[in-house]
């Protein structure tokens, strides 16, 4: 069993990019820079956003983040997207998400220049990446195609079962491990809350792409002995440590591990990558 390792990957992809931003800054431009819009004072949202503006300045990006009351109107939110559209200094932006309940979460997410999508959230760049046309891809989906190309994992004619359908990671992936691309070229099924025969499926899957946010959800007798697990599950589970809680994947690492080929931990697996990533996706922005 090989353990993919997102934390080390991530940390590498960050030092490529860092010996990048140095030379672009050494011969006289202006480094990258990406912003944030976050809205409320959700916990968990607050901590990724704070990882993300600390991942820019290891790198030597210039970040912005702006935060924005509960209250806000969508029409104020509308122009703060506006604004961002228009600020030439701002190379990409993400609104991090949930947004309160009374904003179209569509609605603002359309209004962002998909030129400035580092998110890749906007119908245009989300059909892009299905025509497999060159676009920012979402960070999630992609950290974990980045994760499976440098490990040199194989996913070729092989059976990906995916699980959820969300459109910031099912939804995606889904599509990724079906294109005609390396790695990809995979044969995908997507499960989800309404399909009837879910363990059945799980079984018959040579890699196992689990995005569901259900502690433990994935057993050793679920899974086909050598197949690759991703776990892209991140809850929140209460402990008695100074934080309060610990971060729990959706699959059983201690007894899957033991049965699979290639497995990502929780923490240290999908989830550093998903920042290495968005910043992939800021200095393509800045090239653009
Ligand atoms: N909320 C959870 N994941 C993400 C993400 O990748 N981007 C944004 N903007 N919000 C999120």
């Amino acid at each position: 069993m090989i353990i993919l390792d997102g934390k080390k990957t991530s940390a590498d992809i960050k030092d490529e990019i860092a010996s990048e931003v140095k030379s672009i800054t050494l011969s006289g431009d202006r480094p990258p820079h990406l912003a944030a819009l976050i809205v409320g004072n959700d916990g968990a949202s607050l901590t990724y956003v704070g990882s993300k503006v600390k991942a820019c300045e290891k790198v030597g990006f210039d970040s912005t983040l702006l935060s924005l009351p509960e209250s806000i109107s969508e029409q104020e939110l509308l122009n703060k997207v506006y604004e961002l559209n228009n600020d030439d200094k701002i190379d990409g932006y993400i609104v991090q998400l949930p947004l309160p309940k009374h904003i179209d979460t569509q609605k603002v997410l359309m209004a962002v220049d998909p030129k400035k999508d580092v998110d890749g959230f906007h119908p245009t760049n989300f059909g892009k990446m299905a025509l497999k046309l060159p676009t920012f891809i979402s960070a999630t989906p992609n950290g974990i195609m980045e994760l499976l190309k440098r490990y040199k994992v194989s996913t070729e004619g092989k059976h990906t079962v995916v699980i959820g359908r969300s459109d910031i990671v099912g939804k995606p992936i889904s599509i990724l491990m079906g294109l005609k691309t390396n790695p990809g070229n995979s044969t995908v099924t997507l499960v989800h809350s309404r399909t009837n025969n879910i363990e059945d499926l799980i079984k018959q899957a040579d890699i196992v792409i689990s995005a569901l946010g259900v502690p433990n959800f994935i057993k050793d007798y679920m899974i086909k002995d050598g197949a690759i697990i991703i776990d892209v599950g991140i809850t929140r589970v209460p402990d008695d440590s100074v934080k309060g809680y610990k971060i729990v994947g959706d699959v059983d690492f201690e007894n899957v591990s033991k049965k699979s080929s290639f497995i990502t931990p929780v923490p240290g697996g999908v989830g550093p990558m998903t920042i290495a990533m968005l910043l992939t996706n800021t200095l393509q922005a800045y090239k653009n």
